[in-house]
């Protein structure tokens, strides 16, 4: 928290932004293994949500990390400040009426609690895309676990870095060996069942 400096309320706010948008803002934190299907899933929800005429904003780690976080590894520390930096914007894109959307491994659970504190109740959803190691490095859609193994790339998640998988995720995604598009709809019920879309 920075001395010296008030916080300035606005009197358009979020209450006003979400009601001019007709919908209820809030993040949907996809968490999972590199290859664990975040990007995919988290691009046919938003169009899923666009579709329906819904404010959508997507956060994807291969993308933010060209830009907001590009000066950032994949060290424990980088990782955290990856996700503090991510969780700081998706909590703006809250406050302007958006549904967000992020996919980051985000390997840690006090990262994740970090972003679920920064939002008020109910908004911060944590969907764990629980497909199993094993898969994602047969998958290696970039060919980087295949690095990792031979040793080219360092603190790999799953391989050279921990991953924490979430201990009371709002949705447990596991895994079916079926296309996208129906995990991705799978997901959406899953959503629906629970009065977030
Ligand atoms: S996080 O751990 O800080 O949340 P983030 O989701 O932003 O990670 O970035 C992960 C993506 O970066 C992976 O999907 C992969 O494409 C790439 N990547 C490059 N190096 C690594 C690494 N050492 N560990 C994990 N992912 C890596």
């Amino acid at each position: 928290m920075s001395a010296n400096i008030v916080w300035h309320q606005h009197e358009v706010n979020k209450s006003s932004r979400s009601k001019s948008l007709g919908q209820t803002p809030r993040v949907l934190w996809l968490t999972g293994f590199s290859g664990s299907g975040k990007s995919t899933l988290s691009n046919l929800l938003e169009k899923k949500f666009q579709e329906q005429g819904k404010h959508t904003y997507l956060l994807d780690g291969d993308n933010v990390r060209h830009g907001l976080c590009g000066d950032l590894g994949f060290s424990d520390k980088d990782r955290v400040e990856n996700i503090r930096r991510v969780s700081e914007v998706a909590k703006l894109f809250v406050d302007s009426g958006v549904i967000v959307l992020t996919a980051f491994i985000s390997p840690f659970q006090v990262d994740r609690d970090y972003c679920r504190n920064l939002l008020e109740d109910g908004e911060f959803v944590e969907i764990f895309v629980d497909t199993p190691l094993d898969v994602c490095e047969q998958r290696d859609p970039k060919g980087l676990y295949k690095k990792a193994r031979a040793g080219e790339i360092k603190d790999f998640t799953g391989i050279s870095s921990t991953y924490e998988a979430p201990q009371n995720p709002e949705i447990h995604l596991t895994y079916k060996d079926e296309a996208p598009e129906q995990t991705a709809e799978r997901l959406y019920t899953m959503l629906e069942e629970k009065g977030l879309v």
